[in-house]
């Protein structure tokens, strides 16, 4: 029997009048079918948040996050089940979908942490002569209701980005899945309806996508924070501009091979964490590796490895613990991944590897030869496909880095500290990671990109900034 998924409501579960299926990738079968609010009940759940607003904010740190730590202890007892509902909804294989709620029980762990340490900071005034007598609280309160808007590639651990940090800082939250994936947001809520977190301060709903401008407009919700496409991050932010948002938005990571990184041992390492990456998801993680820029000193080793280790990933059932790489989030995915590197093929570049289509599975793909007029030298590919660039030196290989509209994450395999330091100082990205594939995230870490990838950061503690704003309270005639 399928199951209907409610949605929730200013912490309860509700139905609206109508409903949306939710298909499997890899099998097309039925998953789920979710209820969609009606315009009544969004206005409902904005009204309860606003009201919500005063209340949670003042709510004292040890009730949050003892409200935290409980969804962090229940998304771990709960993680085989979630695991399995990620890999039915998204198609991802099972064992990166329970990587994926393992960092979500950490977020929320995270998030509890920070609401117990944050205590904001004390500034002298008499530092001149009019401030004698001074001295100054700085505090942070939140900005106001949060509309959160997920995507789909991490159904859960990017609704947990938007959610914990909110719960942290007393911040009531909207919170929108993706419609392509909201079941394991809606379980999450079944966890947060545990908790005493009070009412009307966090609400799932699934609206559908034409229905959100209205929504972002809205002026009781004056916090967006939205990961997804560049193009729809810019045109929300473009369209309430004087809104505090926040864009995670796209990348086309690179993972520069250098001339000292040339050991047989370096090499294997470069390569199975390249090719690991770079396909993780079938590629859809706005930090998966697209490009690898090599120095020609390792270039062809590292290409001849690179090219058996993607040979090498295992295609198939996400549902079975040996599979790699799973299928797209649907066909039409896919086929444009496909229309892209036959576009790449058919301007010049070399399929070293992969190259086909079975429905909605892409097989992980390397090219070579990428010419700078097809669309995969630029543009983000959110699919298992690599190119690979050969460079001269340290300055060439940044500055290939930087050729690129986005700027998220990169990673450098160097022994060289002094380069590690250079590419930390020169690369324009919001992160660096240094003899690994810049497919790294630690969930603590400040996460987000410059140029086209986005504005503000997640990360617990730096969500937490961005939902707050500092106020400032002077204490006057002290005798300090
Ligand atoms: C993303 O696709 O931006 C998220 C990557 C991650 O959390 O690992």
């Amino acid at each position: 029997m399928t199951t209907t998924y409610d949605f929730w409501l200013a912490g309860r579960r509700a139905s609206g009048d109508a409903e949306f299926e939710v298909h499997n990738s890899w099998d097309g079968r039925l998953v789920g079918k979710v209820s969609v609010p009606t315009e009544a009940q969004v206005e409902e759940a904005l009204d309860a948040a606003v009201a919500a607003l005063p209340v949670f904010a003042a709510t004292p740190a040890h009730q949050r996050a003892a409200a935290l730590d409980h969804v962090a202890k229940r998304l771990a007892e709960r993680s085989e089940e979630l695991a399995q509902l990620i890999t039915a909804e998204n198609g991802k294989p099972i064992k990166w979908a329970r990587g994926e709620v393992g960092r979500a029980v950490s977020v929320f762990r995270w998030a509890a942490e920070e609401a117990r340490r944050t205590n904001g900071e004390t500034m002298r005034l008499d530092t001149d002569p009019g401030g004698v007598g001074r001295f100054a609280l700085v505090r942070r309160f939140p900005r106001g209701v949060v509309l959160g808007i997920a995507p789909f590639n991490f159904p859960l651990n990017l609704v947990a980005h938007k959610v914990a940090p909110a719960m942290a800082v007393g911040a009531p939250i909207i919170l929108k899945p993706a419609p392509a994936t909201p079941l394991s947001a809606m379980v999450l809520g079944e966890i947060l309806a545990e908790t005493d977190l009070p009412a009307g301060s966090w609400s799932i709903l699934t609206v559908p996508n034409d229905r959100m401008p209205a929504l972002v407009q809205d002026e009781r919700l004056p916090v967006i924070s939205f990961t997804g496409s560049d193009k729809v991050g810019y045109q929300i932010m473009d369209s309430v501009p004087r809104k505090h948002t926040t864009l995670e938005l796209g990348g086309n990571a690179a993972a520069v091979v250098l001339a000292d990184w040339s050991s047989e041992a370096d090499l294997d390492w470069a390569a199975t964490r390249i090719a690991t990456f770079a396909n993780y998801q079938g590629g859809q993680s706005c930090i998966s590796v697209q490009r690898v820029i090599a120095d020609a000193a390792v270039y062809d080793a590292l290409v001849e490895k690179v090219v058996a280790k993607v040979g090498a990933q295992v295609t198939g059932d996400p549902n079975d613990d040996a599979t790699d790489v799973g299928p797209l989030v649907d066909e039409n995915a896919a086929k444009r991944v496909e229309s892209w590197v036959d576009d790449a093929v058919a301007k010049g570049a070399k399929v070293l590897v992969g190259g086909t289509r079975e429905g909605a599975t892409y097989a992980p793909t390397v090219l070579a030869e990428l010419p700078s007029d097809a669309i995969l030298a630029k543009a983000e590919v959110f699919g298992p496909v690599l190119s690979l660039h050969r460079v001269e030196g340290v300055a060439e290989a940044f500055a290939a880095v930087n050729d690129s509209p986005f700027g998220l994450q990169a990673g450098v395999f160097t022994h060289d500290l002094q380069t590690a330091f250079r590419a930390h100082r020169e690369l324009e990205v919001g992160g660096v990671i240094i003899g690994d594939a810049p497919s790294y995230r630690a969930d603590q870490m400040p996460y987000g990109g410059v140029k086209d990838s986005g504005v503000g950061r997640e990360g617990v503690k730096y969500a937490m900034d961005d939902y707050t704003v500092e106020k400032v309270m002077v204490l006057t005639g002290l005798d300090l």
